[in-house]
């Protein structure tokens, strides 16, 4: 078994590509407990698993990154107990981040994929391929992103998960059961997931497609399969305060009287036009 991801000779999104860097399918896992409170600044006493080394799939941190507390509860559960987290909300609310960055803090390595119409089953599973060995041409099964992950302690996130195609994403049915094996057809080989392996999603829409036209491309999901997501999670624009603080944390040079003004203005002008419908400005 390769130990570079699939992603890493046939890149499927410019984001989920973390330093491509190989991830050893070993026993690397959590060795200790902390506090949310002291991670995230949240206040529970809840504790959660952490590795101790970061590998170079884990996300970079961003200091200035704010957490929803109850959308970092759930993920967190995703995370602690293995359930499958899925995170619904408008566009650029965090989804895809917040997770990002909850893997940062817990040094989990972490792999980003981004859905589209044209993902298919075999980038999904994996596929026969042509490759050189010892100067000969030989026929050899390349592993796709799910069984590439799912034999080693990474989050694999599926971004834009509304956009794959819902026939398609039916090869993930059984690895949203916590336990569930994945059964390589093409190989006649059953996988088991690595301990530490965790999968969420994101998606603008809850699987009832493109109703407003704000969400061009997405697709009706099958609900049997939204029904397998352990939790779902929604996630909203964080509160003007907080949006100027996130701001502020990024350009430290107008953390000033007047700057505060400006950013607060900006952030003003954001709200409003989140809450103009589209379909309004359309018919004007
Ligand atoms: N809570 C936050 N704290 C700091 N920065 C944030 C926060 N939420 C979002 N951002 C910033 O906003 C940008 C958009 O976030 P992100 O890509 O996670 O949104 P999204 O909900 O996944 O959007 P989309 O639906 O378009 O995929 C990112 O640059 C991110 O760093
Ligand atoms: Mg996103």
């Amino acid at each position: 078994m390769s130990d570079a991801s699939p992603l890493d000779s046939r890149p499927l999104d410019q984001d989920s590509d973390h330093g491509a860097q190989p991830l050893p399918a070993g026993q690397m896992q959590p060795t200790e407990l902390r506090g949310v409170r002291e991670l995230f600044n949240i206040y529970s006493d809840l504790k959660v698993p952490v590795f101790l080394e970061r590998d170079a799939h884990v996300p970079e941190i961003d200091t200035a990154y704010r957490f929803n507390p109850d959308v970092t509860l759930a993920i967190l559960a995703g995370f602690t107990n293995n359930r499958r987290v899925m995170v619904q909300g408008l566009h650029g609310t965090g989804k895809s981040t917040h997770i990002e960055q909850i893997a940062a803090r817990l040094n989990w390595p972490c792999l980003r994929v981004n859905l589209d119409g044209h993902v298919s089953r075999l980038d999904l599973v994996g596929k026969d391929a042509i490759v050189i060995r010892d100067g000969v041409q030989v026929t050899e099964f390349q592993e796709g992103i799910v069984p590439w992950s799912l034999t080693r302690p990474i989050a694999l996130i599926f971004d834009e998960y509304d956009a794959g195609r819902p026939d398609v994403m039916f090869v993930i049915q059984r690895i949203l059961e916590r336990d569930g094996h994945f059964t390589l057809l093409d190989q006649n080989r059953v996988i088991r997931p690595h301990p530490q392996f965790r999968l969420f999603a994101t998606a603008n829409t809850v699987g009832l497609g493109n109703q407003d036209g704000l969400y061009h491309g997405t697709q009706l999901l099958n609900h049997a399969q939204i029904d397998r997501w352990n939790i779902v999670a929604k996630l909203d624009y964080l509160p003007r305060d907080e949006e100027v603080k996130i701001v502020l944390a990024r350009v430290p040079a107008k953390d000033n009287e007047r700057g505060q003004a400006l950013i607060r203005a900006m952030v003003a002008v954001a709200d409003l036009t989140r809450k103009a419908s589209p379909m309004a400005i359309c018919r004007a």
